[in-house]
């Protein structure tokens, strides 16, 4: 595994940030560092450990699965995000874990063995493409759409998948159901029940389970005016099928690095075994802050006030490219999450090798090259003319700069 593993995009993005104190980056997932909740952590933390009572349990390890109250609030919080709805969301088939990379890992682990397959979008969080890559797993790309996954091309490739025999070896579909990294797109209700129910049809062919693993990372930074998708939880026959991941890190804090996954059995169980020996449990003290920040309503104030500031970052930013940006450049403006989407005509390249990429990195303003987020998937050429354009860790100063700089490269080579 180690010889086989890739070096992650994401550590040679962080070092050609870091190498150049004047880039600015549009290309970190990295949260706002303004809004971050620093007097709230403080408070929070100051009453935890304002006596042993309080202070002993956070201090010491935990459970594998989880402290019992954030469990139970965190499905609580989930219920009351799908308007009430219980069917799916219980604290007994939840985990905590060391983000929800920690539980997508895990999950795959617990699902597949090399030389299995996955279904992703295409594209997709290219950190999730990485564990596929270091475990030997196969990814097949669907076709993305602005409302979720092409659920045509869905069917063809299940279908395809059947007729080769391979589809003995498919797992699971992952889906980025809410402001998708990196696009930005947003999953309608009506295609995750179509998802769903072509998965379960292809069930017998496979002669196993094909999971939806459906991953919510940016479902609570919505700042247009539009309403909440209830996730696949909510669907009949979801219960048996649906993988959620969620995580506190993006609408709370990055860096207290907080997720956690609602799971059926027997993944529930497996999950769990892995996790015992990854740590055999999140750091409590972490647990017990995010506990506390829900119960006390400081959590509800603090995502309220970080999809204020991103409304208005977003914003900054669809001006900027609308001001910078060749008019041929089709923009994806999302309405939630950290991201927008530029799509350049077909021909021209912003590759990792391209004179695109180059040129920007010397005007000091870095993209993620949309490239990074396609899987290895032979039986289509990866796009090469797209890119990642991030408004979440940048000044608003430092978005409208780093837009017309790269507006500026842009235009010499449209
Ligand atoms: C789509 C998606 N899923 C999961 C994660 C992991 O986040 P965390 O481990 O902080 O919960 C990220 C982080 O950027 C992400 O973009």
């Amino acid at each position: 595994m180690g010889h086989r593993t890739a070096p992650p995009p994401i550590s040679w993005l962080i070092k050609a940030a870091l190498s150049r104190p004047k880039l600015i980056s549009l290309a970190a997932g990295f949260t706002d560092n303004a809004t971050l909740p620093v007097d709230f952590s403080r408070k929070l933390l100051n009453e935890i450990l304002r006596s042993p009572k309080t202070g002993q349990p956070a201090l010491q390890y935990g459970t594998t699965a989880g402290e019992e109250p954030l469990r139970h609030l965190t499905a609580s919080h989930l219920q009351k995000l799908d308007g009430g709805h219980d069917r799916a969301h219980a604290p007994e088939r939840t985990i905590i874990t060391g983000g929800s990379q920690q539980f997508l890992y895990m999950t795959l682990e617990a699902l597949c063995d090399e030389g299995d397959t996955v279904l992703v979008e295409d594209p997709t969080y290219f950190v999730f493409l990485g564990i596929l890559q270091s475990h030997g797993i196969k990814a097949r790309g669907v076709k993305l759409e602005r409302d979720g996954v092409d659920v045509a091309h869905l069917k063809t490739i299940l279908e395809r998948l059947k007729k080769s025999g391979e589809i003995r070896r498919l797992k699971a579909l992952y889906l980025v159901t809410y402001f998708q990294n990196p696009t930005g797109a947003t999953t309608t209700l009506v295609k995750k029940r179509a998802v769903l129910k072509l998965l379960k049809k292809f069930e017998r062919a496979a002669g196993h389970p094909i999971y939806l693993i459906e991953d919510a990372a940016y479902r609570e930074l919505r700042f247009d005016h539009g309403a909440d998708v209830p996730t696949a939880l909510t669907l009949p026959g979801a219960k048996n099928r649906v993988i959620y991941a969620g995580t506190y890190s993006k609408p709370f804090a990055t860096g207290v690095r907080v997720g956690f996954g609602i799971l059926p059995e027997p993944v529930y169980t497996a999950v769990l075994r892995i996790k015992g020996n990854h740590d055999f449990g999140t750091a409590n003290l972490l647990q017990h802050l995010l506990a506390r920040a829900l119960a006390s309503g400081v959590y509800d104030r603090q995502v309220a006030k970080v999809r204020k500031n991103y409304a208005r970052k977003a914003a900054v930013m669809k001006r900027a490219l609308a001001e910078h940006f060749p008019a041929n450049v089709e923009i994806w403006a999302a309405g939630g999450g950290l991201y927008f989407w530029a799509r350049l005509p077909k021909n021209i390249s912003a590759g990792v090798k391209s004179k695109i990429f180059q040129a920007a990195l010397k005007n000091d303003v870095l993209y993620v090259p949309g490239e990074l987020c396609y899987a290895d998937d032979s039986s289509r050429r990866k796009p090469a003319n797209e890119m990642r354009i991030s408004f979440g860790s940048a000044s608003e100063k430092n978005i409208r700069e780093g837009i017309q700089r790269l507006g500026a490269v842009l235009r010499k080579f449209i």
